[in-house]
């Protein structure tokens, strides 16, 4: 909803544009709005104004009802039609599904039925659904299937609302626009890649949606696989999506999963703990969730790349719920110099170069290297050299719903994932959560700390430990 107001506000959105909100609740419009309006004027990234929200006003309206409910689909329908006509919306219409995963199916078909989904020449009907798209490989095709029987493929857009992020679109700006980084972007120079997404609060009232599906399908199978292929990609064509979607596709396909999946992926389940100086409970006491619940709130996964360029350099992934700050990063470490012709003691403080792509917060690009210490003797410690977005630019980032709310809209697909990319994200993670299914449950760890000594015991092993962001 901000996003949709700070869209209107930036005069990107027609002076027509509906918006209608379909619930079980028993709303009135009145009531819908007003909840808008708390959203907006909370969350909203670009000043309030008065007069674009009165524009945007006239165009909300609510339909309640359950997705079993045929007459509610019919009212929905005649409001939809009512509002084109008022409001001149041309006929074009997006359906937006922020519902739960099991309901994609019956929504759809449910629009197909009550005829809101016929396409017709010279206007659109578009479905976003937000992901996790499907919760397994198997799933996911079906529910394409199904998806494709009612929407056409160019009018299905998938969201990933991490590719809606400026710092992650950056990522092909860094390496692509620049010649810097790029003749080290290999397994010559880089020792490892970490790509962290933590978050320090927790389910919050999302044990519904979280309960069995967890940290690895909620996070890991999109954003941070998307963040994976992005950072080890080669350099695309061009910039429009099939040129994209064919290089992310290639790396993706070329994932590799260990051998070990007992010792080289981790999950952890957050336990009672505190969090900013207060107490928090655990994930088995949260409001909604099953006593003996085995889902992971917290997931770390060791990845290597079978090509030329990546051989042998292993990909960390770790996410979690309750950790001890709320950072995602992606860091690009790089091997220690062949030989130092410094002492031993000159160089204890010394650790690995690394690039660190600050997705959030704080959003920017360190570099981090060895200086020499100020003083008569030969002493090299670590640097860091900064890139901030809030000291380069003026201009401030728009939020990632901003962008792909907008991107719907004009039919624009480049930051969508497609069907394949989806697809070969559930092949790495299927046999991980199979493996998780059959063997054990996850590690407690408590809330506010960085998850389960089972993680640092798995860096560990391979002489390298998780940073500390
Ligand atoms: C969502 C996940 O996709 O991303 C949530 O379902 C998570 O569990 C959220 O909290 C985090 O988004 P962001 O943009 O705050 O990193």
């Amino acid at each position: 909803m901000p996003a949709v107001y700070d869209l209107a506000n930036r005069g990107l959105l027609p002076p027509g544009f509906s918006l209608i909100g379909f619930a079980r609740r028993s709303w009135a419009d009145e009531d819908f709005a007003s909840e808008v309006y708390a959203a907006v004027k909370e969350h909203s990234r670009t000043p309030f104004r008065e007069e674009v929200w009165q524009q945007l006003v006239q165009g909300c309206r609510f339909v309640e009802g359950d997705f079993d409910d045929d007459e509610a689909f019919d009212t929905l329908k005649t409001t939809i039609e009512e509002l084109d006509k008022a409001q001149g919306t041309g006929g074009n219409f997006a359906f937006y599904l922020s519902v739960p995963p099991k309901f994609f199916p019956k929504v759809v078909q449910q629009l197909k039925k009550h005829g809101l989904a016929d396409q017709k020449e010279g206007s659109w009907r578009r479905a976003v659904i937000e992901k996790p798209f499907g919760h397994n490989l198997a799933s996911a095709q079906e529910l394409n299937r199904i998806v494709h029987e009612v929407f056409p493929p160019e009018e299905v857009f998938r969201i990933d609302h991490y590719l809606g992020k400026e710092t992650v679109q950056n990522i092909l700006a860094l390496r692509f626009a620049n010649t810097l980084f790029e003749p080290i972007w290999n397994r010559s120079f880089v020792d490892h890649v970490q790509i962290t997404m933590a978050e320090d609060i927790g389910i919050g009232g999302r044990a519904g949606y979280y309960d069995g599906i967890g940290a690895a399908r909620d996070v890991i199978q999109n954003h941070l696989l998307q963040l994976l292929a992005l950072t080890a990609m080669e350099e695309p064509a061009s910039f429009d999506a099939d040129a994209l979607v064919a290089e992310k596709t290639k790396v993706l396909g070329a994932v590799r999963l260990p051998k070990d999946l007992g010792k080289e992926t981790v999950r952890g389940q957050y336990a009672h703990g505190w969090q900013g100086g207060e107490e928090v409970v655990g994930y088995l006491e949260e409001d909604g969730i099953d006593a003996k619940s085995k889902t992971d709130t917290y997931a770390a996964i060791k990845l290597e790349i079978d090509n030329r360029r990546w051989a042998g350099v292993p990909f960390y992934l770790r996410t979690g719920k309750r950790l001890g700050r709320r950072v995602t990063e992606i860091a690009v470490v790089f091997q220690r110099a062949p030989h130092s012709p410094f002492d031993h003691t000159a160089t204890e403080e010394l650790g690995q170069n690394a690039l660190v792509i600050r997705v959030q917060p704080d959003e920017g690009v360190t570099m981090r290297f060895g200086s020499k210490v100020p003083g008569t003797s030969m002493e090299v410690r670590d640097v860091s050299m900064d890139f901030a977005y809030g000291e380069s630019f003026t201009e401030s980032s728009p939020e990632a719903y901003e962008r792909l709310i907008l991107d719907v809209l004009l039919g624009d697909a480049n930051l969508f994932p497609r069907l394949t990319e989806v697809e070969l994200s559930w092949r790495i993670l299927d046999p991980i959560e199979e493996y998780w299914d059959k063997h054990g449950k996850p590690a407690q760890y408590p809330a506010g700390t960085w998850g389960p000594v089972e993680a640092d015991e798995m860096l560990a092993r391979d002489g390298r430990s998780w940073r500390r962001p």
